[in-house]
């Protein structure tokens, strides 16, 4: 592939299902044998404890990588459970990021500096997963990001908030023009609930292609994931609808990326 696709999972809505994309897509894009990385650029840290639980307070994290230099961010990956996916955690200095970013210079690209040496080259994806706010660490994400991906959970709020996350990437256009959009992903969705098939409805007619074909649904053994630091296809068989799902998003991510690498 030559050098890693970066990808932001965004949606300033909380709940909608990033962490668990960026979990299971992760373990999906292994199984078609990708090198992935993820990143966890949220204060809750759900990434990392979701993975490998939570750091020692003196380990550094991503945060020290953004602020303090001259820590490199090979220093901070660790492996994960799952083959082929490392891990660049969040840890306690998570919580000063934003301001100290504030009075950072070159505030919105220190995630970008830190991407650029050649050790993260092995990775064919690099995923950062976001909080469910906009600040300085998100737009970080975004500069630093080849495409953006949003996953949207089939309820109507979510799907009224992204307006307000349109208008953020708008505002970024000027200042990285090439950014994409991977697309909108429908999480959560229980086709047997009048709401789940009018938010698809709506999505599909408001953002046509940019829509994934592949639909998450609603699986109670996602849930169980984090607790266990496993992924769908650890804790449901071959058969299981979740581990169907994210092969499927793995697939349709990969078919995405290839059409549109055009950056
Ligand atoms: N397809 C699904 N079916 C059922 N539950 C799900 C599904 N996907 C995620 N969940 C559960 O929904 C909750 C929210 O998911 P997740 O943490 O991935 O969302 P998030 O967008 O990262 O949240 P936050 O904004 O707080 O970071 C979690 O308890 C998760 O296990
Ligand atoms: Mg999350």
């Amino acid at each position: 592939m030559g050098h890693s696709h970066i990808v932001s999972i965004i949606n300033h809505k909380g709940g909608v299902g990033k962490t668990s994309t960026v979990v299971n897509l992760a373990a999906g894009l292994a199984r078609f044998d990708k090198r992935v990385l993820v990143v966890d650029l949220d204060t809750q840290m759900n990434l990392t404890h979701s993975l490998i639980g939570d750091l020692p307070e003196e380990v550094p994290c991503i945060a020290d990588v953004m602020i303090k230099n001259p820590i490199a961010i090979s220093e901070i990956i660790k492996a994960t459970p799952i083959a082929n996916v490392d891990i660049a955690p969040s840890g306690e200095s998570m919580v000063n990021l934003e301001l100290e970013l504030h009075s950072a210079i070159d505030r919105e690209r220190r995630l970008m500096r830190a991407f650029s040496t050649p050790e993260l080259q092995k990775y064919d994806f690099i995923l950062i997963d976001n909080a469910p706010h906009i600040g300085l660490a998100t737009i970080n994400s975004l500069m630093a990001s080849h495409f953006f991906m949003v996953p949207v959970s089939a309820e109507y709020l979510p799907l009224v908030g992204l307006k307000h996350l349109i208008r953020t990437i708008d505002q970024i256009a000027p200042y990285h023009p090439s950014l994409q959009n991977l697309g909108y992903l429908l999480t959560m969705v229980d086709r047997r609930e009048g709401i789940s098939t009018v938010v698809e409805k709506i999505l599909r007619e408001t953002f046509q292609t940019q829509v994934f074909e592949t639909i998450v649904r609603i699986n109670t053994k996602i849930k169980s994931c984090p607790q266990k630091k496993q992924t769908i296809f650890d804790v449901e068989s071959a058969r299981g609808k979740g581990h169907e799902d994210y092969l499927n998003v793995a697939k349709e991510f990969l078919q995405r990326v290839e059409t549109s690498r055009g950056y």
